[in-house]
């Protein structure tokens, strides 16, 4: 059973749906009477994309972007390859991406950077989960869902070697399950 690797539940479904409806009200209001374009980072972020998309109350459209980093299973090398990149141009558009969490940084240092150049007429940065702790670079970011402590989490669209992604909660996986991070 995929419940028996969970450690712990760190945020509960509940928690969750919560959240996820105040920051689309926030949101909402934030981008009422404008054009927003949700960018969603794969697969990770699919989960919370679509929750949060079902609570915004503004009209919006969505697009999808896949990013991999060269290197080890549960650490960030700071090397960031796309491996699916937006099926339309963003230029003068609002932007809002939506990660599922924010770890050392680097992944959203350069998918920003590269958004950037192509001119669109607002970019921020929406997650779910932040872990602080990790940060190797400073991401300004807009909103936020629940800042954790510094444990490798599964579920709601986190994955660990691509399992646990559909659990309905945030957990800590069973640390005997995964290589210590080094
Ligand atoms: P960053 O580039 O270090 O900020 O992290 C980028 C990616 O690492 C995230 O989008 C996740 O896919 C993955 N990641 C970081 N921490 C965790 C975790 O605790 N559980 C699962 N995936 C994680
Ligand atoms: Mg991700």
């Amino acid at each position: 059973m995929l419940l028996d690797d969970v450690a712990e539940i760190l945020i509960t479904e509940e928690q969750i749906r919560q959240r996820t409806r105040e920051l689309a009200q926030e949101i909402s209001r934030d981008y009422e009477g404008q054009d927003l374009l949700l960018v969603c980072v794969l697969k990770g972020g699919v989960v919370f994309l679509v929750d949060l998309m079902r609570e915004l109350t503004i009209p919006h459209s969505v697009d999808f972007m896949a990013t991999s980093s060269y290197g080890a299973s549960t650490e960030s090398s700071g090397v960031v390859r796309i491996l699916k990149d937006l099926d339309a141009p963003i230029e003068g558009r609002n932007v809002l991406i939506v990660e599922d969490i924010i770890d050392t940084g680097h992944t959203l240092d350069y998918l920003t950077r590269i958004l950037r150049e192509r001119n669109p007429a607002s970019l921020r940065i929406c997650t779910l989960l932040n872990k602080q702790e990790r940060r190797e670079v400073d991401i300004p970011i807009d909103y936020i869902g629940f800042n954790i402590p510094n444990k490798f989490v599964i579920g709601y669209g986190l994955d660990f070697d691509e399992l646990y992604r559909n659990l309905a909660f945030v957990g800590v996986l069973k640390p005997e399950l995964y290589e210590p991070q080094t």
